[in-house]
């Protein structure tokens, strides 16, 4: 663990970060890129175990409710790509836009099995895979990468990788709960992207979120 990490846990500031903070304080924390090579089992566990029970709680619904509102200011949104998508929360945000076609990705099969047993319609399709080695069969207006960059080693490829599959006048949505591995991924991921506009926001809790959205630095589609 690093030192900036081990400040991070220990100072009384942080003790006020909610959920989240109780959470990695209970269940062990797996630092990004430890998963490379990636198997599901440590994040199936994660849900197995509650460690992502939080994520319904009302404290984490300002990101969500963003989200839904760069969709519905866009007014065309019909294809999302989730990737990171966990048990399908988000989905359930969405569902009041006229989407013909959302895809949540996400590495642990156990997330995917909760997500399709509360999705089976045909405009939703689950696939339990590693974002790194998931290829798209299309291209989508609204790329989402929901509190999942920070896992990746080298975010500013997997961002490169997506700007293929975004239609023409297609963006990212970005958020990042602010972490010191948050703040690393953004710091690497920043320069392969223009922030069209983002949105701070700040719980009662402590826990604050950046949700950016963003275009594919250069592009002219
Ligand atoms: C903090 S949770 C966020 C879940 C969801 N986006 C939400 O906000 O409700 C992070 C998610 O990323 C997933 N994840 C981590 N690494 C991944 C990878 N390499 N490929 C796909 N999903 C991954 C985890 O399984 C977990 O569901």
């Amino acid at each position: 663990m690093q030192a900036l990490q081990v400040i991070e846990r220990i100072v009384p500031d942080r003790l006020r970060q909610g959920a989240r903070e109780l959470a990695d304080a209970v269940f062990v924390r797996r630092p990004p890129g430890r998963d490379v090579g990636r198997t599901p089992q440590p994040l199936n566990q994660d849900y197995e175990t509650g460690r992502w029970d939080y994520l319904s709680n009302l404290e984490e619904m300002a990101r969500y409710a963003v989200i839904d509102g760069y969709c519905r200011h866009n007014g065309s949104i019909s294809s999302v790509l989730d990737l990171g998508c966990g048990s399908g929360i988000l989905r359930q945000w969405l569902n009041s836009h006229e989407i013909i076609d959302y895809v949540g990705v996400d590495l642990s099969d156990y997330a995917i099995g909760i997500a399709r047993r509360k999705w089976a319609d045909p405009h939703t399709r689950f696939v339990a895979m590693d974002v790194a080695s998931y290829t798209p069969d299309r291209k989508f207006d609204m790329i989402v990468f929901n509190e999942v960059l920070y896992y990746f080693p080298y975010p500013e490829d997997i961002l490169m990788r997506f700007a293929a599959f975004l239609e023409k006048d297609g963006f990212f949505i970005i958020s990042l709960w602010d972490s010191s591995d948050s703040r690393r991924a953004w710091q690497t991921a920043r320069s392969n992207v223009d922030v069209i506009d983002s949105v701070q926001m700040r719980h009662r809790s402590g826990v604050s979120w950046n949700v950016r959205k963003c275009r594919p630095v250069g592009d002219t589609k």
